[in-house]
């Protein structure tokens, strides 16, 4: 077996988490995670996007954030555009990476932005040009890779068209997303495989929700095919506003506990990660969603009880 020596995170918790959480957080509640993801090691984290603000009203203040967090030369910070304005939105607010959103089946992309594939990919072209032209980067996300809430289960050749598609018009690297979180490890294996005879595995990276409890298994099955770029997200915020059911990002906890032990290097520190999970947790009055952050705050209970044993014995 042989797993990638390192692997890259892109903690997508800040948009595709707080997208579809009800609470709307400030843009310096919003601000402080990023630190806080940042400080925990992350250097690739999805800030927020420039959509419609009736579709996703917690990303209405990206511009904001974008400009209060200013410059950060050591940060892959990228947005999420749907189009030509969401990008020139996004460029003026300062962005220095984006990404444009295609999907697998006609019925998501329809429901999601309004199209059909080949108009989305049409807007896609112009915005990656531009993108371009500007000397920013673009990653292309497929979503619905393995299976759509209105059309079940979608052959892997279906998704490695749409990839292909994006790759071919300059996408830098492809996202495959399991967004309603339907997939298994060896659907996932034979997914990445047959992308990766169109494209390549060098620009893939793997986006899976936990609705069924298998984004872990799906992402180990994707890693001994040699995928190394993993998108997760702090506490397992989130979900998808248009699949319903769909259950939040693998949460970045679990992912780096994983690769932790199995010795795989991501340069996140557990520690400070967990702490940025249980502080958004709060802000939004719930429990983070990691099992990780289940299990310390479990042990940080008992390691109490036993102290306070302790003291009165
Ligand atoms: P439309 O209705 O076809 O387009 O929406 P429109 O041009 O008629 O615009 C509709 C309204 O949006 C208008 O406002 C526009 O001004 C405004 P109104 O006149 O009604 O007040 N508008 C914009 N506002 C701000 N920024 C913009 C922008 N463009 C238009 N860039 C559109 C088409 C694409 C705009 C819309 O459907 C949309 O914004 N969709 C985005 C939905 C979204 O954010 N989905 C979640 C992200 S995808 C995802 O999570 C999956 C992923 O994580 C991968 C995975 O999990 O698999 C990536
Ligand atoms: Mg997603």
């Amino acid at each position: 077996m042989s797993l990638p020596k390192r692997v890259q995170i892109v903690e997508v918790g800040p948009r595709d988490g707080l997208q579809n959480e009800t609470a709307i957080l400030s843009v310096e509640a919003k601000a402080e995670l990023i630190e806080a993801l940042a400080r925990a090691g992350l250097t690739r984290i999805e800030a927020g996007s420039f959509v419609s603000p009736t579709a996703a009203p917690q990303m209405a203040t990206t511009r904001d954030l974008l400009q209060l967090l200013g410059p950060r030369p050591n940060l892959r910070l990228s947005v999420l555009v749907p189009n030509l304005r969401g990008l020139c939105a996004a460029l003026a607010a300062g962005a220095k990476e984006v990404a444009v959103f295609a999907a697998a089946t006609e019925s998501f992309s329809r429901r999601n932005i309004n199209c059909s594939i080949a108009e989305s990919l049409d807007r896609f072209f112009k915005v990656v040009a531009e993108a371009r032209r500007q000397g920013v980067g673009v990653r292309g996300y497929v979503s619905c890779a393995l299976g759509c809430p209105y059309e079940g289960a979608v052959a892997p050749r279906r998704t490695a068209a749409v990839a292909r598609a994006l790759k071919d018009m300059g996408c830098g690297e492809i996202s495959l997303g399991d967004t309603i979180g339907v997939g298994t490890p060896l659907a996932a294996r034979a997914l990445v495989e047959t992308v990766a005879e169109e494209i390549g595995l060098e620009s893939l990276a793997v986006h899976f929700h936990d609705t069924y409890g298998q984004a872990l298994a799906n992402i180990f099955a994707c890693l001994e095919v040699g995928v190394a770029v993993i998108d997760a997200s702090v506490g397992g915020l989130g979900g998808c506003p248009y699949a319903p059911g769909a259950s939040g990002n693998v949460a970045t906890e679990d992912v780096v506990y994983m690769l932790n032990g199995m010795g795989v290097e991501t340069g996140v520190d557990l520690d400070a990660l967990l702490e940025a999970g249980v502080s958004v947790a709060r802000r939004l009055g719930r429990a983070p969603k990691s099992a990780v952050a289940r299990a310390s705050a479990s042990n940080e209970a008992k390691r109490r009880a036993i102290q306070a044993f302790e003291a009165q014995a």
